[in-house]
């Protein structure tokens, strides 16, 4: 076997969005695409010579081949040891307890998270640092500096590792150790939670359905749920992961998970039902006839996190993205603990853990984890849910009705339009920019505009600064709206418009959230010109 050194062109595309690089597989597949930007991250991060690398993806289409090239290319990088899941398969939140458990110098994650698969689909690639999260960006920006002028990769000639059995096999010199994917995340779950209390309550009668979604969560969900906690078997549907997901679009929202809500919204209905997407980060909670945003998710974690054993000493603080909504800070303050708000993604939370500012975070974009790894964490915000089912005995509906009466209810709503013609959807947000000032002051119906800007973050710990974060519209009662495009789509461009209103009145927190925000809605439309500048102002798709 000999290290090869292979003459490369640079791609000018490689730069890494919210989560990675996320392209096309065809694009991916186009020659040297993958080791370039594989190369690039190792030029970047300079692992010391015999490092260790935690491996691992979603599963989906040209996993197993990325992974096979990244293992030849890391023993021809001085790695010493690889641990790489069963197969290639590590769900996100896996590997991110993997890298830390093992203290490997981070890892790289193969996934295009809730986008579709196959070969047509998605694929993406990402770097996490050693304390498990996602590169800042800093990194992330260095990695995208050395794609654009690479002129060489190392790769090792070697046949493929056989990676369906546990066990270590040799890749000139180096080790590549496959490990079972799920173990060490359920032993993390079972340290956390009242794992006795769960499975009491699913004893008892009450009926969970999980919707793995075809997904990396299926043999998570399989092995926790239902081999630990003791659910019947047809408690996990969707269970079997599929390269392409089955054809559907593995993200757990009302839309793309409609078998599971027909379910929980059916005759019969169980009790709990959730979802997880492509990758395992994200998660869906649902009650019988009862959808729990993500945002006032976050807040009831938060809110009842004393009774979990790994939080019941208590949180440090709760951070949440900036087009979250503010329900998590009210319970923050009633807690006397800080709320962080921080730009969109995962890679924002990461310092604030590490300096033990913060325990929960949260997006509302279906995410939700703590500080016990670094990305958020499907399957653990469902164990959370069901252990705080277990003591409280109240339905979900229940808990959050009783929430709402507490705290006020901040009615949320987010709107995506998808495919939008890329220069379309620029034209509707310099619009805004240049408005920004126009804006303040103005009345809309019932709401006063407070202030209007976009919205920048300083990192309380490293103080690097991020601009350029969305646009803000704040209105004087505490209501808002947001407008960003999304970084994470591989088509055209995507225009999330974010709406949130605030409601102490217990008289109408039965309202469904499309209707109470039904102004707020005009006004977007009205203040963006999205109908003149995009013809469009149906969503496609509303969480
Ligand atoms: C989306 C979500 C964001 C999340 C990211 C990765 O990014 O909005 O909250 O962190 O996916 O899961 P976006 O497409 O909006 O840039
Ligand atoms: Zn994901």
């Amino acid at each position: 076997m000999t290290i090869l050194t292979i003459p490369t062109q640079p791609f000018n595309d490689q730069k890494p969005g919210t989560s990675g690089l996320r392209k096309k597989v065809p694009v991916f597949k186009q020659a040297h695409y993958l080791e370039n930007f594989v190369q690039s991250i190792f030029d970047t991060i300079a692992a010391p010579q015999g490092a260790t690398l935690t491996l691992g993806g979603d599963g989906r289409y040209y996993n197993l081949e990325a992974i096979q090239t990244i293992l030849k290319m890391a023993a021809a990088n001085g790695f010493g040891r690889v641990l790489v899941g069963r197969c290639g398969i590590l769900s996100t939140p896996a590997a991110s307890c993997v890298i830390r458990k093992y203290q490997t110098f981070g890892g790289i994650i193969l996934s295009a998270s809730h986008n579709p698969g196959g070969p047509d689909g998605d694929f993406g690639i990402k770097y996490n640092t050693q304390n498990g999260g996602p590169a800042p960006e800093k990194i992330t920006e260095a990695i995208f500096a050395n794609s654009k002028k690479i002129s060489q990769y190392l790769e090792y000639q070697a046949s493929d590792i056989a990676l369906d059995e546990i066990g270590e096999f040799d890749l000139g010199g180096m080790v590549v150790q496959v490990i079972d994917p799920v173990t060490d995340y359920a032993d993390l779950m079972a340290s956390l939670f009242d794992f006795n209390a769960i499975r009491d309550l699913l004893s008892s009668g009450f009926r969970i359905k999980f919707d793995a979604m075809h997904a990396v969560n299926g043999p998570y969900a399989k092995e926790i749920l239902v081999k630990r906690l003791g659910a019947t078997e047809n408690s996990v549907m969707n269970a079997v992961p599929l390269k392409d997901f089955g054809g559907g679009h593995p993200d757990p929202n009302l839309t793309y998970a409609h078998d599971l809500v027909e379910i929980l919204y059916g005759d019969n209905a169980p009790d709990f039902g959730a979802a997880s997407d492509g990758d395992g980060d994200r998660n869906m909670i649902l009650g019988n006839h009862f959808f729990v945003t993500p945002s006032d998710s976050l807040a009831v974690l938060a809110a009842n996190a004393k009774l979990v054993p790994g939080y019941a000493s208590g949180i440090a603080g709760i951070a949440r993205s900036m087009p979250t909504s503010a329900a998590a800070d009210r319970v923050a303050a009633a807690l006397g603990i800080p709320c962080f708000e921080t730009p969109t993604g995962w890679k924002f939370f990461g310092n604030l853990m590490d300096a033990g500012k913060v325990t929960l975070c949260g997006e509302e974009s279906f995410g939700t984890g703590s500080n016990h790894v670094r990305e958020k964490d499907g399957l653990w915000a469902v164990l959370f849910w069901l252990n705080i089912l277990a003591v409280k005995k109240q339905s979900v509906q229940e808990i959050l009705m009783a929430h709402w009466a507490q705290y006020g209810r901040n009615v949320y709503s987010r709107h995506d339009y998808e495919g939008i013609a890329s220069d379309a959807a620029n034209g509707v947000m310099q619009h805004l920019h240049e408005n920004l000032g126009a804006f303040s002051g103005q009345a809309f119906g019932r709401y006063t505009v407070k202030v209007a800007d976009d919205f920048s973050y300083t990192d309380p710990v490293d103080s690097s600064v991020s601009s350029g974060q969305g646009v803000r519209i704040l209105f004087t009662d505490g209501s808002r709206i947001v407008f960003r495009l999304s970084g994470t789509g591989t088509e055209g461009a995507t225009l999330r418009i974010y709406l949130e209103a605030f409601e102490p009145d217990t008289k109408q927190h039965h309202l469904d959230a499309q209707v109470a925000l039904a102004e707020l809605i005009t006004i977007a439309l009205q203040i963006s010109q999205l109908k003149d500048r995009t013809g469009r102002d149906t969503p496609t798709v509303i969480t």
